[in-house]
């Protein structure tokens, strides 16, 4: 069997695998197809909506989508799992996220709040989602609000989905304008037993940052003197675990990334923001929607700032580039570490340090299979084992811990998803699943002074992958990002 047939065999996992009844989805895919299918007709005017869809952006979306690559079933199948994860009148408030500004009428990019997004793929802000569970088998009432149609603020900002679009679209069995958030969520949240949400612990303030000033507030009057639980938890045992269509987004986004990288491996650059720039310019290029994260492009010696972020120096021949960055894509990132010679070449120090790492890393990478029944702490010992190991035979001195200290003094890796560092709340100590997507990022970090043998002082490397678990095998998103000290080589020789 080749990669290939082995990665569409596991990325084509049913949803219907993660422990929703049958009779439950049918329902839901019976009933989710109807409205959706109403923009699809021929006849039906082409409206615009909020944020793309197949009608308007056909080049984005195919047919049935709301994201890239993930239907309108797949969102409503994952509001029912989260339906059938609450207890009897449980109900789960999500928040979106708001606008961010960063001076006066400045704002920043606008990010939608990952569960938001996860349960929704809807793209505005000041929205609320309310699941209530009416059923045991994942039967809910999906309450959307969002901000209504306004010729005016359409006018500056582009067009809102609206009231309509949220039910016809967007599949919410009702769906209100968001100005009226008191009126109708306080009857929806005083029915229910228990109220699921995430609000910030401590001020007030806090909260309306959070939620947004006027509906903040709204919102947190809403819930007094209700007894809530955090939903985080549930949210993460759900999103944990990617379907065959989340898998596939992510694949593309690994792949596209890759891609970028391996264009900027094969070019000369003068400096950490020439790079950078390049790289950013190369995930949109390439189809990403942009850089998942702020990246790190560290020449030599800054390549020691684990976080380092400033990418404003000049890249020395001689010296080592680290580069971690990574495209987003559909609402998914991925996180790519490679760390080349600027010159092109390797020196034979450079080369023994790297090797070093790789081995460690593809050594890790082997692990990440549900039949290995290991978790991310135990990877990470697994690194740290092989790396003690190769930095001893390197003639590291490695007493009074100088591993988890000094050298390698963050974790192997982290799940990876909607979220850079996804579901948080999950932990690192569960044996790894199949279907869930997780990074391999050992790394070694050798400051510059005589503690540390001569010829690698001052080097930093980290080699990061997003892997796929799969049941037997893993499957490296981002495999296309060449790793080895003779191809990477290769690609500035061609
Ligand atoms: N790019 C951040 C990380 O690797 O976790
Ligand atoms: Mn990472
Ligand atoms: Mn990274």
């Amino acid at each position: 069997m080749t990669t290939a047939m082995r990665s569409s065999k596991l990325f084509t996992r049913g949803l219907l695998s993660r422990g929703l009844s049958l009779s439950c989805a049918a329902r839901i895919l019976l009933r989710t197809p109807s409205r959706s299918a109403q923009l699809s007709t021929a006849a039906a005017p082409v409206r615009k909506l909020g944020q793309p869809t197949h009608e308007t952006h056909p080049h984005l979306l195919k047919a049935g989508e709301v994201t890239p690559g993930i239907t309108a079933i797949e969102y409503a199948l994952r509001r029912s799992q989260l339906a059938a994860s609450l207890p009897e009148g449980g109900i789960a408030v999500i928040p979106s996220s708001i606008i961010k500004y960063r001076s006066g009428p400045v704002f920043y990019e606008f990010h939608q709040d990952p569960d938001f997004f996860y349960l929704t793929g809807f793209l505005e802000p000041e929205s609320v989602a309310v699941i209530e569970k009416t059923g045991p088998e994942g039967e809910h009432t999906f309450h959307l609000f969002v901000r209504g149609k306004e010729a005016h603020a359409e006018l500056w900002e582009g067009s809102r989905t609206g009231i309509e679009g949220a039910m016809e679209v967007f599949n919410a069995d009702k769906a209100y304008d968001v100005d009226h958030l008191q009126y109708h969520i306080s009857p929806i949240i005083q029915a229910a037993k228990t109220v699921y949400v995430d609000v910030p612990s401590q001020s007030q303030s806090q909260h309306t940052v959070f939620f947004g000033a006027t509906k903040g507030t709204t919102l947190i009057s809403a819930l007094e003197g209700k007894r809530t639980q955090p939903l985080k938890p549930a949210m993460h045992r759900l999103r944990i675990t990617k379907s065959g269509a989340e898998a596939t987004v992510m694949r593309k986004a690994g792949k596209m990334s890759g891609r970028a990288y391996n264009k900027a491996m094969a070019q000369d650059f003068l400096t950490e923001k020439d790079l950078a720039s390049y790289l950013e310019y190369e995930f949109k290029a390439g189809g990403c929607d942009g850089s998942a994260y702020v990246p790190v492009v560290a020449g030599g010696e800054n390549a020691l700032t684990i976080h380092y972020t400033n990418n404003n120096n000049i890249l020395r021949d001689g010296d080592l580039v680290l580069v971690d960055a990574g495209g987003h894509y559909g609402g998914y990132v991925t996180d790519i570490t490679r760390t080349w010679p600027v010159s092109g070449r390797f020196t034979a120090a450079q080369k023994d340090l790297y090797n070093a790492v790789l081995t460690v890393q593809r050594n890790c990478v082997k692990l990440c299979r549900a039949d290995a029944g290991l978790s991310l702490d135990e990877i990470h010992h697994v690194a740290e084992d092989g790396l003690r190991q190769e930095l001893l035979r390197l003639g590291f001195d490695l007493s009074g811990n100088a591993l988890g200290n000094v050298l390698f003094p963050h974790h192997v890796g982290h799940y990876v998803g909607v979220d850079l560092h996804d579901c948080g709340t999950y932990g690192r100590r569960a044996p790894l699943t199949a279907g869930q997507v997780i990074t391999v990022e050992p790394g070694v970090y050798v400051p510059n002074n005589s503690r540390w043998p001569k010829h690698f002082r001052g080097m930093g490397i980290r080699i990061e992958d997003s892997v796929y678990v799969g049941e037997e095998n893993p499957i490296v998103l981002s495999v296309e990002a060449v790793k080895e000290v003779d191809d990477i080589e290769a690609l500035r020789e061609e």
